[in-house]
């Protein structure tokens, strides 16, 4: 999808680093896991929130390519928590009619917990009016050499020519294909990098910092958010 200078005020698709788990624990002498904990459990009215808003789609950075680099114990329990969502909670998801997918690379989950996020892909695909993305083992440098993998095969294979390969050629050929760019990143926890989230997706994104950690991140944040985004003036390269 190309980006066009227009009056947006709501962005249609919000892309949020859920960062500051960890601190928002330790700070309250608690340990990190408890951070998680919390954090998982913030998503929900987060999401609620943004559907109430008019947002159709959110991705959520959960958990980093460089996240398996974590104490073994941590990823232990990011990885039971998941399981918990994916098995359990995310059935609410559902019975609103929310598009449940996800990006990043599969390959380190065992076969269950893939065949489950499949199973909630197509369990869900027919449902357009909200769309959340489950950015899972998900590394921006990651995905493009996925993609430049696919495009390289499809040379290979005479599907196209060199010469054919196009922002849209990339595009499809990302974790993120059919999912529109985010209008908005928004980045708990008061860090202020990317941290390897969607470098392709996010060239015009608005980047938005906020010293808020995730799990103390609320409806009225987000809506500070949405209003700091719609005083910005989006200009794509051009002049307005
Ligand atoms: C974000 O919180 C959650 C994940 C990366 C899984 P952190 O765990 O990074 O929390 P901090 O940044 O250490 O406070
Ligand atoms: C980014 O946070 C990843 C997620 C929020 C899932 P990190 O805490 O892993 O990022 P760095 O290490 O501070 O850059
Ligand atoms: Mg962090």
């Amino acid at each position: 999808m190309v980006e066009t200078a227009q009056e947006q005020t709501v962005p249609k698709h919000i892309a949020i680093i859920m960062d500051g788990n960890g601190r928002w624990a330790q700070e309250k002498g608690l340990p990190r896991t408890a951070g998680h904990k919390a954090g998982g459990e913030n998503i929900r009215p987060v999401l609620e929130h943004a559907k109430a808003r008019g947002v159709k789609y959110v991705t959520l950075f959960a958990f980093s390519a460089e996240n398996w680099n974590r104490p073994k114990p941590e990823v232990k329990y990011l990885l039971d928590l998941f399981r918990k969502y994916l098995f359990g909670d995310i059935k609410e998801l559902q019975k609103e009619k929310v598009r449940v997918s996800f990006i990043g690379s599969r390959e380190k989950f065992s076969s269950d917990l893939v065949e489950r996020m499949r199973e909630i892909e197509r369990e869900t695909e027919q449902y357009d009016d909200f769309h959340v993305v489950l950015a899972l083992s998900y590394g921006g440098r990651q995905d493009l050499i996925e993609a430049v993998k696919r495009i390289a095969l499809d040379i290979r294979e005479h599907k196209y020519l060199i010469s054919a390969i196009d922002e849209e050629k990339i595009n499809d050929s990302l974790s993120t294909h059919g999912i529109p760019y985010p209008d908005l990143v928004i980045r708990t926890s008061g860090e202020q990098r990317i941290s390897n989230f969607l470098l392709w997706e996010m060239a015009y994104a608005e980047l938005y910092f906020t010293p808020i950690y995730w799990p103390d991140f609320n409806e009225q944040d987000l809506d500070i958010a949405i209003e700091a985004f719609g005083r910005r003036n989006r200009r794509f390269g051009g002049l307005k």
